[in-house]
């Protein structure tokens, strides 16, 4: 089994990170950055995916050619920010099924609330792939795969762009057999729940909201 954590090193995510967590960085640019960036990190991300082979001619002979086996994958975006990365990893994996899981916070326990949850069927027969920039305290990543559990998923991976130790041990304490995937790993969460040094806002920088 994959590691529960793998951190992408590859000199072209870390750049286009840095870039990202400028301060400066226009908006436009941030959303372009996040694109090429969740290109990269989909390709870590399938890295293991089933394979079986298929017979095909090329215009030489036959061959038995490698393909991906299995249904098609499901890509579940964490409202709202997970929708930046869920762009870029359609690009590549253009056949993916897609579905989406809202949770807010409420003020009073601080417990996410779903308020929208739309998943594509046969869960219990695909490779679902949890999209959110931001793993900070993990309450809402953990809570959308138990959700993602109760409809029938079993083979999950969590894709981020920063993750900080606080939200990978609750996620590795909820969840110990899901498989996450970021860029980096930050020092620590502030009080505020934000990750340091972090990038800010994921959704209001990709958004140009405040
Ligand atoms: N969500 C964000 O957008 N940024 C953080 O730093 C933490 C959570």
């Amino acid at each position: 089994m994959a590691e529960h954590l793998t951190v992408v090193l590859h000199p072209l995510v870390q750049h286009k990170l840095t870039l990202m967590r400028e301060k400066d960085t226009s908006t436009a640019s941030f959303r372009k950055l996040l694109r090429e960036i969740s290109l990269l990190l989909a390709y870590e991300v399938t890295r293991e995916l089933p394979m079986t082979t298929k017979a095909i001619e090329t215009p030489i002979e036959p061959m038995d050619a490698p393909t991906i086996d299995g249904k098609k994958l499901a890509l579940i975006s964490i409202l709202r920010a997970g929708n930046g990365l869920l762009d870029g990893i359609l690009e590549l994996i253009p056949a993916a099924r897609v579905g989406f899981v809202g949770l807010y916070r409420d003020p009073e326990t601080l417990q996410p609330v779903q308020y929208y949850c739309k998943l594509p069927d046969h869960l219990e027969e695909r490779v679902s792939i949890v999209v959110d920039p931001m793993l900070a305290t993990g309450n809402s990543s953990v809570a959308a795969i138990t959700l993602l559990k109760q409809s029938g998923a079993k083979n999950i991976r969590f894709l981020c762009l920063l993750a900080a130790p606080e939200g990978i041990a609750r996620m590795k304490e909820a969840h110990p057999d899901v498989q996450i995937v970021t860029a980096a790993v930050d020092r620590q969460l502030n009080d505020h729940g934000y990750i340091v040094p972090g990038l800010g806002d994921a959704g209001d920088r990709m958004f140009g909201t405040k």
